[in-house]
């Protein structure tokens, strides 16, 4: 079967991609479509989905992962209901809240019972919510309002009381008066053009949706959607998915420790989140001073000989593959590099500095492999396990992440990075009282002032120590009310 040619056609037509295990699944959906037409090969089948725009939807959903429950990251519904409504509020009289990428409905849901609690039925006035998905089944789902425990993992016995009805079957079905307060329609966020009830919203909750995209896609669609947005108006992603976004087409609102997209450029205080202190793919600024060039030699087991010819070919041409990298010049940097290693093959600088290359190109399987191959031939290489670890982070792998922290901090205990992503996937993973050590841990390695002690050559750096701090401050306060 030729993937490729699926994967281009799906990735063309709605900015969905598969690579790696995802492959798999993609093959399975298409195996089951194919079974269910009772297509004879997977060459007609391909055909099929080029002209026939219900198939390629069947095979859509059956490749959308729509995961999803009630007040998930519930913090957003808080801001939304006690900051976002009333100031919009106060400069105009009707407001329109989306949710693009409702998937089966909480999230709209979630947003109509936290407007009822806070304003009461009233709240229909001047206020309406839509949900929108690529997946029809999903939105027939959405419709119909019925739901298992997997829903309610975050909800409130008495909310459910309130606006649930028990059914026999164990599950929950939601009252007439919030199914009937969301609009539910279909719709590809890739689409050029959206149609005119989905323009001039408000809020726009996109959370959780742009992990299946490219980062080309997830550069277009939040242009897309920003361009929908009203003035004044914010786009809301969930934590882990906004540092990917600051590409400099909204500006960012901290409105009580979390950062939110607004659409205003003269009120805001631009308060960029560092979620990822390095600056990684889709970033457009560079900041060339903040660039520690690591000059300290590895590989000491080479024999002398070596290691002389190694002083005189590499360095200028090292320093100029790293100048490179962080002009996103990434071809002449990776043939520099690739110089650099047939030259000498166990210069381990080089491979770290080509991984780092190769996770900006979004080149993650083969950025993993030239990690792996550091650690191990260089199995004391600090370097090599963040990188595997933030190339985990990308892949939203919080136990790989914490795996590689844990042998980079081994290396070298006093690395602040390690401990920062290492918080990081505590918090992720719900491990609070881990993820709040290590925040602290963090914040007294900057105070100490040892940015440059990060242990990465290549580190771009995408906020200031400042907004680190700030950062690593935010989460303890919200950290300390829980542990
Ligand atoms: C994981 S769910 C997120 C649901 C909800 N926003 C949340 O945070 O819980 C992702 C949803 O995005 C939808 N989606 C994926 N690609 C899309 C596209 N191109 N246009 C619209 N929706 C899309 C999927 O169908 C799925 O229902």
């Amino acid at each position: 079967m030729d993937l490729d040619a699926f994967n281009n056609l799906i990735i063309n037509k709605c900015g969905l991609f598969f690579e790696n295990e995802r492959l798999l699944t993609l093959t399975e959906a298409i195996n089951k479509r194919m079974l269910t037409i009772n297509s004879q090969s997977s060459k007609d089948y391909l055909q099929i989905l080029q002209s026939d725009s219900s198939e390629f939807n069947e095979l859509i959903n059956l490749l959308t992962v729509n995961e999803t429950y009630f007040f998930r990251e519930s913090q957003h519904l808080k801001i939304l209901t006690d900051s976002i409504v009333p100031e919009l509020l106060s400069k105009k009289p009707f407001i329109k809240i989306m949710s693009a990428g409702c998937s089966t409905g909480q999230e709209p849901y979630s947003i109509v019972i936290s407007m009822y609690e806070k304003y009461g039925s009233g709240f229909k006035k001047f206020c309406s919510i839509i949900g929108a998905d690529i997946d029809s089944s999903t939105l027939k789902k959405a419709k119909i309002g019925k739901y298992n425990r997997e829903s309610f993992r975050n909800f409130d016995d008495d909310l459910k009381k309130k606006y649930f009805d028990e059914t026999n079957d164990g599950c929950h079905q939601l009252k007439n008066s919030v199914i009937d307060a969301v609009d539910f329609h279909m719709l590809n966020l890739q689409s050029p053009v959206y149609p005119d009830n989905l323009k001039d919203i408000d809020v726009i909750f996109y959370r959780n949706v742009s992990i299946y995209f490219q980062s080309d896609t997830k550069k277009e669609i939040f242009k897309k959607l920003s361009q929908i947005l009203n003035n004044e108006g914010f786009l809301i992603l969930s934590s882990t998915e906004t540092f990917f976004h600051n590409i400099g087409i909204l500006s960012l609102k901290e409105i009580n420790g979390l950062f939110i997209y607004h659409k205003n450029t003269d009120i805001v205080t631009d308060t960029s989140p560092c979620t990822n202190p390095i600056e990684i793919v889709d970033r457009r600024k560079h900041n060339r001073k903040s660039l520690p060039v690591q000059t300290k030699e590895i590989a000491p087991r080479l024999p002398k000989t070596q290691r002389i010819e190694r002083r005189t070919i590499t360095p200028n041409l090292f320093e100029e593959a790293l100048a490179l990298g962080m002009d996103k010049k990434y071809d002449q940097a990776l043939s520099a590099i690739d110089t650099l290693i047939n030259s000498n093959k166990t210069f381990y600088k080089a491979y770290t500095l080509k991984t780092s290359i190769l996770i900006n190109l979004n080149c993650l399987k083969e950025a993993k492999d030239t990690a792996l191959f550091i650690v191990k031939n260089d199995p004391l290489n600090i370097e090599a396990y963040i990188l595997l670890g933030l190339i985990a982070r990308i892949e939203q792998d919080d136990l790989s992440i914490i795996k590689r922290m844990k042998e980079a901090l081994y290396l070298k205990p006093n690395n602040w990075l390690a401990h920062f992503y290492l918080a990081e996937a505590h918090l992720n993973s719900g491990e609070k009282i881990e993820a709040y050590k290590e925040y602290k841990i963090v914040l007294k390695l900057l105070e100490t002032g040892s940015i440059i002690d990060h242990g990465l050559t290549m580190f771009p750096m995408s906020g200031s120590i400042e907004q680190l701090q700030h950062l690593c401050r935010n989460n303890l306060s919200r950290l300390e009310k829980i542990v």
